[in-house]
């Protein structure tokens, strides 16, 4: 933090009263009279945000909360007075690219903006940040988004730098009053936390242990957004399966969730990320094919093919027993579209393994896979295994057949929509041409047509009539 005393105090007496006036004016809805954004001291926000749907949540959270003290969100750095930037650190590329950004920052900056880090590499890194950036204010990890508002005031009141990095989310956070963009779609958070450990893994050190959120909390907040117009939403967890198991007097495990949501009137769409493969049961794959609302479409990360490597990946699956699931969900919802994450280039992973996993991604066809070249993480048992390390090239090599594979994959999965009508949640214009309106299927399939903006949050029935890159096109009917 660099400011001048005298700025400070100004800074102090401007937020205090915008704070008060806030939290005096704001009715439930995040609505902010215009006075307060004329008050001088701390009035504009910056956040960026890297990684996971879960990290675009917590930035709504945060930008709630801000809002609240009557700041306004700016897309400039050079506009704000607080920087935050919500970071990822599921591989070493997500974190160098934030640190290269923050180190150009401590350079060039010359205005006196406070500084924060939010997200994965707060509570991966922790107080250790401000050696390598001395220039940061403060450091928050996922688990503490709580204290955005109390952790401004003690900054701005001490000057001193502040971490605040809890290993495990202990509180109810205020989603309701989560500056939310999007006016169709919604991310609802129902679990924070995983405790499944696979040995490459970061983010039970980061985010910590599993903690379900009340079902009845959750239940009020999809009420309330289909109230305001939202259409589809999406159920966040590292692992939405393990829903409820944490909380067993609730008698609310995953499934009788989605039944429960599925009843609330007027809510079309219901998807969920991400599920972990053990924990997919008989109970969700019938919800699939007795819930009308819930989408056909099952993100189920098999992350390797090879039952040596599942098992060093402590996955607790074999490739068998996960056919063997895609088989019963197939037989019981002949429609659904499966995505996965595959890593490769594992410890001590070799060319028959890496074969494995080819093999097995071709004989499931998935409609969507994120493909990954293992990157050691600190804290995680694999980071241990350096002497097993696969190299640079080999990985990338592996990584570009499953590119290649997966390429081939969603073209002839394309070619099959020729001539179909689907159902298409309009969802914005197309970026590249606004002529075309931009939504998705049922089963996540990327839709555009011509049409206008008054179609936004709309069902369209799309007749396809051809394709370019993961995206149908078509007329609408
Ligand atoms: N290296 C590469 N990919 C990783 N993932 C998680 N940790 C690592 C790592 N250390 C991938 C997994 C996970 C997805 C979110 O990121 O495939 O499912
Ligand atoms: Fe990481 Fe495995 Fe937990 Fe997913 S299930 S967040 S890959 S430890």
């Amino acid at each position: 933090m660099n400011h001048h005393d005298t700025h400070l105090s100004h800074f102090f007496q401007q937020f205090l009263l915008s704070k008060s006036l806030a939290k005096r004016a704001s009715g439930p809805y995040n609505i902010v009279p215009q006075e307060l954004l004329f008050i001088g001291g701390m009035k504009k926000y910056y956040i960026k945000t890297y990684g996971c749907q879960m990290n675009e949540l917590d930035t709504e959270v945060m930008a709630g909360i801000l809002e609240r003290r009557g700041m306004q969100r700016v897309s400039e750095i050079d506009d704000a007075d607080l920087l935050l930037f919500n970071t990822c650190s599921i591989r070493d590329l997500a974190e160098r690219k934030v640190m290269g950004k923050l180190g150009q920052l401590g350079r060039t900056s010359q205005k006196e903006t406070i500084i924060g880090i939010t997200g994965c590499m707060a509570n991966a890194k922790k107080a250790s940040l401000f050696q390598k950036l001395p220039h940061i204010d403060f450091v928050l990890g996922p688990n503490n988004i709580h204290h955005l508002d109390d952790i401004l005031d003690e900054i701005l009141a001490s000057k001193q730098q502040i971490a605040r990095t809890d290993d495990t989310f202990s509180q109810e956070l205020d989603y309701l009053h989560a500056k939310r963009t999007d006016t169709v779609k919604a991310f609802v958070s129902i679990i924070r936390g995983c405790n499944k450990f696979c040995t490459y893994c970061i983010v039970p050190y980061t985010r910590g242990r599993e903690v379900s959120r009340p079902h009845k909390d959750i239940i009020e907040e999809v009420r309330y957004l289909v109230d305001h117009g939202i259409k589809e939403i999406t159920l966040l967890g590292q692992n939405v399966n393990s829903y409820g198991k944490d909380q067993p007097n609730n008698h609310c495990l995953f499934h009788d969730l989605l039944y429960q949501l599925n009843n609330i009137p007027y809510i079309e769409r219901i998807r969920y990320m991400t599920s972990h493969p053990v924990d997919i049961t008989q109970e969700l794959m019938e919800a699939h094919r007795d819930l009308k609302t819930l989408c056909e479409f099952i993100h189920f990360p098999i992350q390797a093919g090879s039952n040596r490597i599942l098992k060093k990946m402590n996955r607790h699956y074999t490739a068998e027993e996960y056919l063997e699931k895609v088989h019963r969900i197939r037989d019981l919802v002949p429609n659904i579209a499966l995505g996965t994450d595959i890593i490769v280039g594992f410890p001590s992973e070799t060319e028959e393994e890496f074969q494995e996993t080819y093999n097995i991604m071709e004989k499931i066809q998935y409609s969507t896979a994120f493909l990954f070249a293992y990157s050691p993480r600190k804290s995680t048992p694999a980071m241990r295994w350096k002497h097993q390390s696969i190299d640079d090239p080999v990985k990338q090599d592996r990584l570009q057949r499953l590119i290649n594979l997966q390429n081939n994959t969603s073209t002839s999965q394309l070619k099959k929509f020729l001539g179909q009508e689907v159902e298409v949640l309009v969802e914005r214009p197309n970026a590249k041409d606004r002529s075309m309106m931009k939504g998705r299927t049922r089963c996540w399939r990327k839709v555009v047509f011509p049409g206008d903006a008054s179609l936004r949050g709309s069902l369209q029935r799309v007749k396809i009539h051809s394709y370019g890159y993961q995206t149908l096109v078509g007329e609408r009917l």
